[in-house]
C-alpha cells in the first residue's frame, strides 16, 4: 500500500485543561519535522478543541474531533456542529467509534450521514468499523465488516477506515498480524469492487502501544493507527512519534 501514515490520538473523555496543555507542550517539544508523509492527528474532547487549536499553531500537529452531529445546526441540545469543528481548525473527524455505536445507538446509516456532512465541509471522516468478540467467535466477522462498509461508506469517495475490533479496545488484546491482514485485504477489495473508492487509507485501532505499534504497522503494511489509552501517556506517544518521524 503506498502513501501516508496517520497516527491518530483518540484522547476520548480524558485530560483536564492543565493535563491537556502539558501533553501538547510535551509533544510539541519533540520538535517533529513537518513530514508530508506522516500525519500526527490529535482528537481531544470538544471543550478542549479551542485551547488546543491555539497551542498547536506552528507545530506539525493536526487537530481532529471525536464526533459531530449529522446536521449543521438546529435544536439538538448537547450536540456539537461540524461548522465549529471546522472553524477551530480540525481536519479529521472520528465517526462511528464503537463507544458511540454502543452508548448512543449510532447506526451505520447515521454514520454515513455524518461522514457525508464532514466531507461536505472539506474535512476527512475516519470511519470506525469492527466486530464484537461474539461475532468473531461465531466466525461472522466478515459479514459484519461487509455490512458496516456497505452501509457506512459513500461510493466514489476517498475513505479513511479504522478497523477497531471491539474486543481489542482497552483490553490489552490485539488481533494477530494475519487477522489484521485478513480484514485489510477484505476491506480494500470490498471498497474497490463495491464502492469504487478513490483512495483508501486503512488504520488499525485497539490496544495499540509503543511496543506493538511498529510490529503491527510494518508487518501489515497499513497506513497507521487509531490510538486510545497510549495516546494520553506521554512516554508511550512520544516513543511512537519519535520513532516514526526520525527512523
Ligand atoms: P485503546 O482505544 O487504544 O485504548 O484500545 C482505541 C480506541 O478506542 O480508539
Amino acid at each position: 500500500m503506498p502513501q501516508d501514515t496517520l497516527i491518530v490520538s483518540n484522547w476520548k473523555m480524558n485530560l483536564n485543561l492543565i493535563d491537556a496543555k502539558k501533553l501538547i507542550h510535551q509533544i510539541s517539544n519533540l520538535a517533529l519535522p513537518i513530514n508530508k508523509k506522516i500525519k500526527n492527528v490529535i482528537c481531544p474532547q470538544f471543550l478542549l478543541i479551542p485551547l488546543i487549536s491555539k497551542l498547536i499553531e506552528g507545530t506539525e500537529i493536526i487537530l481532529g474531533s471525536q464526533d459531530c452531529h449529522q446536521k449543521i445546526n438546529g435544536s439538538f441540545t448537547g450536540d456539537s456542529s461540524i461548522e465549529l469543528v471546522k472553524e477551530f481548525g480540525c481536519k479529521f473527524v472520528i465517526i462511528g467509534h464503537s463507544e458511540r455505536r454502543k452508548n448512543y445507538n449510532e447506526s451505520n446509516n447515521l454514520i454515513r450521514e455524518k461522514a457525508n456532512l464532514v466531507r461536505k465541509f472539506g474535512l476527512s471522516p475516519i470511519i470506525c468499523i469492527g466486530e464484537s468478540l461474539y461475532e468473531r467467535k461465531k466466525k461472522d466477522f466478515l459479514q459484519v465488516i461487509s455490512t458496516q462498509l456497505n452501509e457506512c461508506v459513500e461510493p466514489k469517495e476517498e475513505v479513511v477506515i479504522a478497523y477497531e475490533p471491539i474486543w481489542a479496545i482497552g483490553s490489552g488484546l490485539t488481533p494477530t498480524i494475519d487477522e489484521i491482514l485478513e480484514i485489510k485485504n477484505f476491506t480494500l477489495s470490498f471498497l474497490k469492487k463495491e464502492k469504487d473508492s478513490k483512495k483508501i487509507t486503512f488504520l488499525y485501532g485497539g490496544s495499540v502501544d509503543s511496543k506493538n505499534y511498529f510490529n503491527i504497522v510494518s508487518n501489515t503494511n497499513i497506513n497507521g493507527a487509531l490510538i486510545g489509552g497510549a495516546s494520553i501517556k506521554k512516554d508511550e506517544i512520544k516513543k511512537i512519534l519519535t520513532k516514526s518521524y526520525f527512523n
